[in-house]
């Protein structure tokens, strides 16, 4: 069957909400066993409810992905108890919006900490679990970001721009080692999760024509009209279509390329 996980053992990072807890949904969905993690302990216990309600194998580890020590942890608790795995995606994220002569040090670094350390980190620990398994693919969630620049987002663009040469670099790595592991990056365009109601709506500062009515948030149904081909944001649910495929067989020959989803808002 086409996207066909049944069998394969899944980590989602960030897995609580958005785009995360959407790809662990498909990826249960397809029949991995997927162990969802997060720093939001309380919505994360929601989302492995919901998949297990549906009769999907999920389960909840608290993770912040900047540590360290965490994801020795976690990982050393999935081959104890899963015996493998198969696939990583690499999704938590933030998004800190400010002018670069505003930004402070500390908040460019943070934003680091999280959208590459977390995925560097990832990808350390998971590689040597992966190789005693067998096939295995590592999805690391960038953005269009990542492809091109955005105004009042340049720490977001250079964490994501490197995710996308780090994906490139784990595939050759692991390719010139004779690993079975295959590394891809996915690129959203404007997806309608909380993330644009966090640190990103101080982007309306500077793009004042995107905020919704008396709310300090974009208007992503505004900025998608505006800038989307189709006019629309995507759902979550869209870009978990595109890693389940990276994450199954089907996808045993696409390594170290890059998943634009975007309705083509990067294609003018
Ligand atoms: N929504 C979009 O338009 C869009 C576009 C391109 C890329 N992305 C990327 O997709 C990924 C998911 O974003 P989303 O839109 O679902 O946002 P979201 O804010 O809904 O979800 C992000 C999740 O990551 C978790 N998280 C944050 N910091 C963490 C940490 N240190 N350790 C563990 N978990 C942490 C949050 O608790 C949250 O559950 C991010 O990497 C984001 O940059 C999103």
């Amino acid at each position: 069957m086409l996207n066909d996980c049944s069998g394969k053992i899944a980590l989602v990072t960030g897995a609580a909400t958005g785009i995360g807890r959407s790809c662990a949904e498909a990826l249960a969905k397809a029949g991995a066993s997927v162990v969802l993690t997060d720093v939001d302990e309380t919505r994360l216990q929601d989302a492995v409810a919901a998949i297990s309600a549906e009769g999907g194998k999920a389960r909840a580890l608290v993770q912040d992905v900047t540590s360290e020590d965490t994801w020795a942890s976690v990982i050393d608790n999935i081959r104890a108890e899963e015996g493998g795995l198969n696939i990583l995606v690499n999704n938590a994220g933030i998004a800190v919006a400010s002018s670069i002569v505003e930004m402070s040090l500390e908040d460019f670094r943070r934003q680091n900490a999280v959208n590459v350390e977390g995925v560097f980190l990832g990808t350390k620990y998971a590689i040597p679990l992966m190789a005693e398994t067998g096939p295995s693919s590592i999805i690391n969630i960038s953005s269009i970001a990542g492809l091109v620049g955005a105004s009042g987002l340049s720490g977001y663009c250079a964490s994501k721009g490197a995710v996308r040469l780090f994906s490139k670099a784990t595939a050759m790595e692991c390719a010139d080692g004779g690993l079975n592991i295959r590394a891809n990056s996915v690129h959203p365009g404007i997806i309608d999760t909380e993330i644009w109601t966090k640190e990103i709506s101080a982007i309306t500062e500077s793009n004042p024509e995107m905020m919704s009515d008396g709310a300090n948030s974009i208007d992503i149904q505004a900025f998608s009209a505006a800038t989307v081909p189709g006019g629309r944001p995507g759902q979550p649910e869209e870009i978990a279509q595109g890693v389940v495929f990276l994450a199954s067989d089907a996808a045993s020959y696409v390594n170290g390329t890059e998943l634009v989803i975007d309705h083509g808002q990067t294609a003018r």
